[in-house]
């Protein structure tokens, strides 16, 4: 679905888009007699300067300030061939972006005279400091401006920038999460799906990584996979289904396809006894938050090895073949299994 509508070469422009109409003069044609591709990129920047001079936010805005917009990444889709004059629409909606302003990933849209869609050219970002020649958070006024760009549909807010992993971060992970994890062997994985809808779904390869970070290996969880590439946040659930208790945590996903920490996960399963041949990515997820969870059942004053006992004899029962009628987990005190 997503594959199909990357390619779709859309009919109609989106009006609710910033749009602007610029020539395409001869120094933008090529070898081929239409536009190159560079063009392309420089009529995307051209829309986007244009967008926050008429907001207030004009190039010598930027110099006083000594920001500037810088692209880290950048792909460019053609559909149609765009003609020596012209007359172009260009488009500018934002696909992504960072509470901050900091990060983003951005669309231009490119139709020809004809209104049909001749490119589409999407960007990801950040904001120079033009001094100090550092990535930086936008001020204030910048990042006011940047919020009114049209947002384009299935807009995603980026998480935080995810920390290096040699960063001496605030250990999150207790002994005794990495007891629970190392013990149970099963999470349940919620990501967000497209449509904002959830996805969960669970993953025996769950592993404690380091105080921070938690580990998955993908071997047949596309759903999963397909929505952390759009949207890293995940949340996990751990727990015991003996104690009734366990933890939930908040993450954000990287997806590690090859390269050391890849090759030291993989050695990490393959000690563990793991069938690594079956895996494809590792997930690593590094842990924003981590809580403790438990049942009810401890509301109203069972000890742990009372609810322990009880759901000992409830598998016991079920493995047995006996029908099992009674409540374990939220009992009235006189029940017991059947
Ligand atoms: C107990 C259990 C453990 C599983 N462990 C994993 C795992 O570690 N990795 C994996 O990719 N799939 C695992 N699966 C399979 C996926 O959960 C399953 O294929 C699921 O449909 C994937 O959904 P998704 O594509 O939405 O992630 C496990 C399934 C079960 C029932």
């Amino acid at each position: 679905m997503q594959a199909t509508a990357k390619h779709e070469n859309l009919k109609t422009r989106d009006k609710s888009r910033y749009a602007k109409e610029f020539l395409a003069g001869w120094g933008t044609m090529d070898f081929n007699g239409h536009m190159g591709n560079t063009a392309y990129l420089n009529l995307a920047a051209d829309v986007r300067m244009a967008f926050f001079a008429e907001h207030g936010f004009s190039p010598s805005e930027f110099r006083r300030l000594s920001i500037g917009p810088v692209v880290k990444k950048e792909e460019i889709e053609y559909f149609r061939e765009i003609g020596l004059h012209e007359t172009v629409t260009v488009t500018y909606a934002v696909l992504a972006m960072s509470p901050d302003g900091a990060r983003f990933t951005i669309e231009n849209e490119i139709w020809s005279a004809g209104g049909e869609r001749a490119a589409v050219v999407r960007s990801t970002g950040g904001w120079l400091d033009l001094r100090a020649r550092k990535l930086i958070a936008p001020p204030p006024e910048l990042r006011a401006v940047f919020a009114q760009v049209p947002k384009a549909p299935g807009f995603v807010e980026l998480p935080p920038p995810a920390r290096n992993m040699t960063d001496k971060a605030r250990p999150i992970l207790t002994d005794d999460m990495k007891r629970v994890i190392d013990e149970q062997r099963l999470g349940f994985f919620a990501t967000v799906c497209a449509d904002g809808s959830p996805n969960l779904s669970p993953k025996g390869t769950i592993a404690v990584w380091d105080d921070n970070h938690l580990a998955f290996g993908n071997i047949r969880s596309p759903g999963t996979l397909e929505n952390l590439r759009r949207n890293p946040n995940i949340d996990i659930n751990v727990i015991d289904p003996f104690t009734r208790h366990g933890y939930r945590f908040k993450g954000v996903a990287l997806i590690l396809e090859s390269g050391p920490p890849y090759d030291r996960a993989i050695e990490f399963y393959r000690a563990r006894g793991s069938k690594v041949s079956a895996f494809k990515e590792i997930v690593l997820i590094e842990i924003r938050d981590a809580q403790f969870i438990d049942s009810p059942a401890y509301d109203f004053g069972m000890t742990e090895s009372e609810i322990r006992d009880r759901w000992a004899k409830h598998y016991a029962a079920i493995h047995a073949g006996k029908r099992v009628t009674s409540d374990p987990e939220i009992p009235e005190p006189a029940s017991g299994i059947q």
